[in-house]
């Protein structure tokens, strides 16, 4: 069998060690997958940028555009961030295109997820984003065809590492905010933009995925509650404690009579519970499902090898020839959101 050809858009941190691993796995990917995967060509901003990374042999596309449209590849990998152009009409290019697509990209699939999915599906190829959520954590395909039998209750967790490093920092240190930050993001945790992360908007796009995944619903951002840890100072940390509580940036999706609830804030956990012991930069999802016990999924949620893992078994997915709805059902079949309004419990 070929080799699965894929090109490559984005060389950041997660990008460039996707490169680097498709290469230094390169024969357990061909074990795994009963063929090869190879990279035949990329793109990034800058081609002169020193990456310590060896592109010899691997072509330079000269627009994300100009690579999605390339008949010469099969699986467009999409690593640039971002929830507008050009990621978003170069993945659609590539769907219109009958090639399936890798994406780590959760604030593009949160806001035109509906779309990539009804363009995926009418062209026949697929549309991957395992590392949109909880980095190297199997959630999405854990939702999607793990759980594929059951019905979900409530899916809640820690879903962004970046948070979740800052309040541990702060809580075992007493470090102030700004500092813990600026280590996030020099350790490669960080969105681009560091906002996204700490006012809660990052865990709000993975929890929409989530909740379109774990309930069948469309996926949509606009229908969680956000709020996020920047006014989070030591002192509060301390004060949680001694009353017996960790403060934990938690996004929560549950089926309630009113519809399906999202909200994402600072919560008091009782010290004691799983999820208080979850620090630095791991996420937890638990999925409550029907007639079975709760499942936790925990591991490494953000940082370059992290999601490089997640984009990688995408790849591989595409190269056995999976072809999975990219929300678990057909695009049809998913119901509306609305923002359904909050509730104690
Ligand atoms: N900035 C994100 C985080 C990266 O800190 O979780 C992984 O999605």
């Amino acid at each position: 069998v070929a080799p699965l050809k894929v090109g490559i858009a984005g060389l950041g941190t997660v990008g460039a060690e996707v490169v680097r691993l498709i290469e230094e796995q390169s024969r357990t990917l061909s074990a795994r997958c009963g063929r090869g995967v190879r990279v035949v060509a990329v793109t990034a901003r800058s081609r002169v940028k020193k990456r310590k990374l060896d592109l010899r042999g691997i072509e330079w596309a000269r627009s994300p555009l100009a690579l999605a449209s390339d008949p010469g590849i099969d699986c467009f990998v999409e690593l640039m961030g971002g929830s507008g152009d050009p990621a978003l009409s170069a993945i659609e290019a590539a769907l219109k295109s009958g090639k399936s697509v890798v994406t780590a990209n959760k604030a593009l699939i949160a806001k035109h997820g509906l779309r990539l999915a009804h363009a995926a599906e009418k062209h026949g190829g697929a549309l991957n984003f395992e590392a949109a959520v909880g980095a190297a954590i199997p959630v999405v395909k854990t939702l999607r065809e793990g759980l594929a039998g059951t019905g979900i209750n409530r899916v809640y967790g820690i879903l962004n590492g970046t948070c979740n490093y800052i309040l541990t920092r702060m809580e075992q240190e007493g470090l102030s905010f700004a500092e813990c930050l600026k280590d996030a993001q020099r350790l490669g945790y960080a969105e681009a933009n560091p906002s996204f992360d700490v006012d809660g908007h990052d865990t709000a796009q993975k929890l929409a995925i989530l909740a379109s995944l774990a309930f069948g619903t469309k996926v949509a951002q606009g229908a969680v509650y956000v709020e996020g840890i920047s006014s989070i100072a030591p002192e509060d940390l301390r004060a949680a404690e001694e009353l017996g509580y960790r403060v934990k940036l938690l996004g929560v999706a549950v089926r309630t009579a009113k519809g399906i609830e999202q909200r994402v804030h600072p919560t008091m956990v009782p010290k004691t519970s799983s999820i208080a012991q979850v620090m630095g930069v791991t996420n937890a999802v638990t999925i409550d499902g029907e007639g079975i016990p709760p499942i936790t999924l925990v591991g490494p949620g953000a940082g370059g090898a992290a999601t490089a893992s997640a984009v990688l078994a995408d790849i591989a997915d595409v190269a056995r020839g999976i072809r999975a709805k990219p929300f678990g059902r057909p695009v049809d079949k998913l119901r509306a959101t609305k923002k359904a309004p909050m509730e104690r419990h």
